[in-house]
């Protein structure tokens, strides 16, 4: 098991990373004096895999336990359930020392953070991430949501969790198309931030994917590291946690355009190869890097073109782009590679430029 700090002064918190953890959540909550009602918030799939571990532990340690869960997938994630939640806590007496757990993916992360962060103006949150992106990604640093009027994560908090558990014995009965997509956030943070982590997907890619556990720990360990040192650099996402956004502008813009018909993770996959081609073009990085990156994400099972898209769809993609959240004074906040291991923020990549590299259009 490895263990990574979250260095955020009275909010700091430690994820674990490793085999057989669930059992002992229970414990470590008693030892960081939580008590009385834990509540397990879940969806229907991973209840009938995992609440039960998660469940005795508690038990044990002599938390008296409620397990509410939803069915799975993103329409879930909607004030009316966290409506429903805040009842379902009221009725069992939830108090400010009794946990709440999110064990699932990142929609129920976000969910039960979000709820964790509104009821009672803040109740202690524990995630126990279930799916790769959970463990890799929407467990960390605190952002949680709620989607609303049709715009995913439009209501939401900052609000850190008091500690995050993946145990990595919960992979094994992830689908494959899931565990992939949470391999494109991964292979984000090596691009950005980590040339070593990056060189060590490249010789362990098919390992990984196979639930390697060695190779999955230390894929995780470097990758939370990572995650980490980002948010603590910049907890509320104000400038240098911006570089987590590598992939995600062109990422975002093709889920939207394609009715979120492709998982995140591929159509990060799809902004990540997009990027680093602007980043080419405006000489920042080398070809080699380049191809180097498109291989990678290749060899993750994830898709390196854009999805057949007709002129309409194409130009809508570009509209979405310029009109994404990270635009500033009518400028495309973009993040570039200067090399693998390094990115940049800049406001110089035009819709133009954009449309010239995914499409071959000529800029006016
Ligand atoms: N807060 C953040 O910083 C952040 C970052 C990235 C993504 N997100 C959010 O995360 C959500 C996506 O999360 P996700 O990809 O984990 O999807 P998800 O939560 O929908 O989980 C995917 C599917 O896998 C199932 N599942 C989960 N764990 C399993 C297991 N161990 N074995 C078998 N099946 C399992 C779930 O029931 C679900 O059907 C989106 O809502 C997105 O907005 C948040
Ligand atoms: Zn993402």
């Amino acid at each position: 098991m490895i263990k990574v700090k979250v260095e955020l002064g009275k909010n700091s918190y430690e994820i674990s990373v490793g085999s057989d953890l669930l059992p002992r959540v229970g414990l470590w909550l008693k030892e960081k004096n939580f008590s009385g009602n834990a509540v397990i918030i879940t969806d229907t799939t991973v209840r009938g895999l995992y609440a039960d571990a998660l469940e005795r532990g508690l038990s044990a340690a002599g938390f008296k336990v409620t397990v509410l869960e939803m069915p799975p997938g993103e329409e879930q994630k909607t004030l009316a359930n966290a409506g429903r939640l805040y009842q379902r806590m009221a009725e069992v007496f939830t108090e400010r020392t009794s946990p709440v757990m999110a064990l699932g993916g990142g929609v129920i992360g976000d969910l039960a953070g979000f709820v964790a962060a509104t009821y009672m103006r803040g109740v202690p949150l524990v995630q126990v991430p279930t799916t790769l992106l959970a463990m890799a990604d929407s467990s960390i640093g605190g952002k949680t949501a709620v989607d609303h009027l049709n715009l995913k994560n439009m209501v939401g908090a900052f609000y850190q969790p008091a500690m995050v558990v993946a145990d990595l014995d919960t992979l094994k009965t992830l689908p494959r198309e899931e565990l992939v997509n949470g391999m494109a956030e991964i292979i984000k943070c090596a691009a950005i931030k980590d040339r070593g982590l990056f060189d060590f997907l490249e010789e362990n890619m098919d390992a990984a994917v196979q639930l390697d556990t060695t190779v999955l720990e230390n894929i995780l360990e470097k990758n939370v590291r990572i995650k980490a040192s980002v948010v603590e650099a910049d907890e509320k996402e104000s400038d240098s946690r911006r570089i987590l956004n590598f992939g995600h502008t062109v990422g975002h813009a093709v889920e939207a355009v394609t009715d979120f018909q492709i998982k995140h993770g591929q159509a990060v996959a799809m902004g990540m190869v997009a990027a680093a081609k602007i980043s080419c073009r405006l000489d920042m990085l080398n070809e080699e890097d380049a191809m180097k990156l498109e291989a990678v994400i290749g060899q993750a099972g994830l898709p390196v073109k854009l999805p057949e898209l007709n002129r309409d769809e194409k130009e809508k993609l570009l509209d979405l782009i310029k009109h994404d959240k990270k635009v500033r004074d009518g400028k495309i906040i973009f993040v570039l590679l200067k090399s693998l291991g390094n990115a940049v923020v800049s406001d110089k990549v035009t819709a133009g430029l954009i449309g010239e590299v995914l499409f071959g259009w000529q800029s006016a």
